[in-house]
C-alpha cells in the first residue's frame, strides 16, 4: 500500500513515520514541502504521490496563535481537509484525518460521545470543525479520529513543560478546572497503524465500511494539576527536580487570548465496539513513557 502521510515532524506525525513502515511504502512530508495553506501544493503533493491511503496529522495547533490568526487555522485546518479528501475521493484512496476535544464546548459534564453536538468556543476549534465537516461532506472513504491533550517528550508538549519548570521554580501553579484525557502520540500513532492492519489488503474497503467519526484518546481523565502531579511523581530524574510545592490554580488566573472547554474527556466505546482497540489508561502510560525514556 502506498501511504501519504502528512504533518511528519510533528508530534503524531513523527510516530506514524515509524509505525507505518510495516503497511507499506509511507511517502511522509511536513511544510515547507506541502504548505495546506496552498490548494495548489495540496493538488500536486497527491496527483504526484498517487496514494491509496492518505493520513493527514499536520495541523495548525497552536490554540493561542491561531485567535490572531484565524485565516491561516481556518486554511490549514478547514479547507485542506476537505480538499485532501476531495482528492483521495478521485483517487479511489481513503482518508484518515485527526480531529481534536476543542470542537466541544466543555459544559456537558460527561465524557463527549461521537453523536453530541460540537459548539467550538475558540478559532482553533473552529477551523478543526469545520475540517471535520469538509471531509464528511466529500463523503469517500473517510476515518475522522477526534483526540485529545496530545503529548510527546519529543519537542514542547504540557509533559516536557511541566518537567522543564520542576527544574526552574520551587512552586509551580497549575490550573486545575480543565479536564480531559491525555494521550501520548505514540498509542495514537499504534492504535492508528493496527486498525489499518486489521483491514489487510482491503484497507480502502475495510475504512469505507466503517467510515465516520471516532473518540480515540487516552483512557480516563484527569485535571491539568493532577496530570503536573503525577508527571513530578513518575519523573526519572526526581533528583534534579526544585519544585517543592504545586498549587491549584483556575483558568482564570492565567488570562490566555483563548477561552478553552473546561471538560473535554472522550469517550472511546465507539472506537472499541468498532476496531476492537482501546487506548490504555492515561496515567499508567505517562508512566511508562517517562519510565521508558530512561
Ligand atoms: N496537540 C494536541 O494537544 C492535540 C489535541 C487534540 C487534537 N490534536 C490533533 O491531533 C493532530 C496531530 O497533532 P500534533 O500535536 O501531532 O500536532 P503538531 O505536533 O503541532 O504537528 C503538526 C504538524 O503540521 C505541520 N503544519 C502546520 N501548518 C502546516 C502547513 N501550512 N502545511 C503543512 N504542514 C503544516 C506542522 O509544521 P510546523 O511545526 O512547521 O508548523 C507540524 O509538523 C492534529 O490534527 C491536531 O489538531 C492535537
Amino acid at each position: 500500500m502506498r501511504i501519504l502521510l502528512l504533518g511528519k515532524h510533528g508530534q503524531l506525525g513523527w510516530e506514524l513515520h515509524r509505525t507505518l513502515q510495516p503497511l507499506g511504502e509511507v511517502i511522509a512530508l511536513d511544510y515547507p514541502e506541502i504548505d495546506l495553506t496552498s490548494p495548489d501544493s495540496i493538488r500536486v503533493t497527491v496527483l504526484k504521490s498517487q496514494p491509496e491511503l492518505i493520513i493527514n496529522a499536520a495541523a495548525y495547533t497552536d490554540v493561542d496563535r491561531a485567535e490572531s490568526e484565524p485565516e491561516i487555522a481556518m486554511a490549514v485546518n478547514g479547507l485542506a481537509p476537505g480538499l485532501l479528501a476531495e482528492q483521495a475521493k478521485a483517487l479511489g484512496a481513503a482518508l484518515i484525518h485527526y480531529s481534536t476535544d476543542y470542537v466541544f464546548d466543555g459544559k456537558k459534564g460527561s465524557p463527549y460521545v461521537e453523536t453530541d453536538t460540537p459548539n467550538p468556543i475558540n478559532v482553533y476549534g473552529r477551523s478543526k470543525l469545520e475540517g471535520e465537516r469538509s471531509v464528511s461532506q466529500v463523503n469517500g472513504s473517510y476515518l475522522i479520529l477526534r483526540t485529545s491533550w496530545v503529548y510527546s517528550l519529543r519537542g514542547e508538549s504540557f509533559v516536557t513543560k511541566v518537567l522543564s519548570w520542576a527544574r526552574e521554580q520551587e512552586t509551580l501553579r497549575i490550573v486545575g478546572d480543565q479536564i480531559g484525557s491525555p494521550t501520548w502520540a505514540r498509542m495514537l500513532a499504534e492504535a492508528t497503524t493496527e486498525l489499518l492492519a486489521a483491514g489487510r489488503d482491503e484497507v480502502i474497503g475495510w475504512i469505507d465500511e466503517r467510515k465516520g467519526f471516532y473518540h480515540l484518546a487516552g483512557s480516563g481523565s484527569t485535571s491539568r494539576l493532577d496530570w503536573a502531579r503525577a508527571t513530578l511523581r513518575y519523573d526519572p530524574d526526581k533528583d534534579s527536580q526544585i519544585t517543592r510545592t504545586i498549587m491549584p490554580a483556575l483558568s482564570a488566573d492565567f488570562p490566555t487570548p483563548t477561552e478553552r472547554p473546561l471538560f473535554s474527556a472522550l469517550n472511546c466505546d465507539h472506537f472499541m465496539e468498532t476496531f476492537n482497540l482501546r487506548l490504555p489508561d492515561w496515567e499508567s502510560t505517562l508512566r511508562l513513557v517517562l519510565d521508558y525514556t530512561q
